[in-house]
């Protein structure tokens, strides 16, 4: 039995590699995708996301325009690391398909309402904005959504800044929203942060197997994996975004622990890092004048990288 997903995305070079994968794994029923600015514009990356299922020959599966911006502040782009093209600069034949005619918040809607009896797995890839104004927006469709899995914040390290993570400081009050309002409705909520992010690689050779391998997908996998290391200098790349897909699907390479968490809302050097609570003497947090964080999230500390990596490279690479 597939396990049915949804992806919101901002494609995003990882997140084209999410796509890849979601799209093509056996035991992954992708039923929707939905897009939001992040990594570059919207519009560029609708039409990255379009171009990816094009290529992973999934142009069956639905996909809708979300929101252009945070819900507060105006948009940074990430393209440094992704391209000016939000995907590479590939070069790659954009797609001719067109956009679902709902709105992002409006196909999720749509999704997990239809999906009461047997709930789809939400995994977020980019800044929170859609989720937070569909879980305000329409709080009925919570009963159709099985967990959330984002990729987002950390409990160590940062990078945007020194102590935040890109996604979670892109829109830190939808962050803060999304998890408060998926507590509130019971919806289970899995943190593939920064801890874990970088851990699953895939090297130049493999990259290289990839784009030799005659197909479409597996080309333009390789590609992307290629990107990466030229424009970080390094013979391997993370499959970054793709790894909280990979969770989906194979969550015992996943070592995570149950935490209270808070998202940082002011802070003049820590504005959007995810604050998780690893105290373990209940003196301490008894007497914390902050009180505890109400939401708790199973966060992932650690993860079998090689396992996550070879996952996605055969995956994406099969005929
Ligand atoms: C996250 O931000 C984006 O650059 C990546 O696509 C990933 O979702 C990593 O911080
Ligand atoms: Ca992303």
């Amino acid at each position: 039995m597939s396990r049915p997903v949804v992806l919101d995305v901002d494609t995003g070079v990882d997140d084209a590699c999410a796509l890849l994968f979601a799209a093509t794994h056996p035991d992954l029923d992708l039923r929707a995708v939905t897009c939001v600015g992040g990594n570059a514009g919207l519009d560029d990356v609708v039409r990255n996301t379009l171009t990816v299922l094009d290529a992973a020959g999934r142009a069956d599966v639905p996909v809708a325009r979300g929101a252009a911006r945070p819900l507060l502040e105006e948009p940074v782009d990430a393209r440094h690391v992704h391209g000016q093209d939000g995907m590479g600069d590939l070069d790659w034949p954009a797609s001719t398909r067109r956009t679902d005619p709902r709105h992002a918040v409006e196909l999720l809607r749509d999704v997990f309402a239809a999906a009461v009896d047997d709930p789809v797995t939400l995994v977020t890839l980019a800044p929170m904005t859609n989720i937070a104004l569909l879980l305000r927006t329409f709080p009925d469709v919570a009963g159709g959504i099985r967990e959330i899995v984002f990729m987002g914040g950390a409990a160590a390290v940062g990078n945007a800044t020194a102590s935040a993570e890109f996604n979670v400081l892109h829109d830190p009050e939808a962050a803060a929203i999304t998890l408060d309002a998926a507590a509130a409705l019971g919806i289970p909520l899995t943190m593939y942060g920064l801890d874990v992010f970088y851990e699953p690689r895939v090297s130049r050779a493999q990259a290289a197997t990839l784009i030799a391998g005659g197909h479409a997908r597996a080309e333009l996998a390789g590609r992307l994996i290629e990107f990466q290391c030229d424009r970080f200098d390094n013979d391997s790349a993370t499959i970054g975004d793709a790894g909280a897909v990979c969770a989906v699907v194979d969550r015992g390479a996943l070592l995570t622990e149950l935490l209270p968490v808070r998202v940082e809302l002011g802070g003049s050097w820590s504005r959007g890092r995810t604050v998780v609570d690893r105290r373990s003497w209940a003196g301490d947090m008894s007497h914390d004048p902050h009180g505890l964080a109400p939401v708790s999230v199973d966060v992932a500390l650690a993860v079998d990288g090689p396992r996550y990596a070879s996952l996605w490279f055969e995956t994406v690479g099969s005929r």
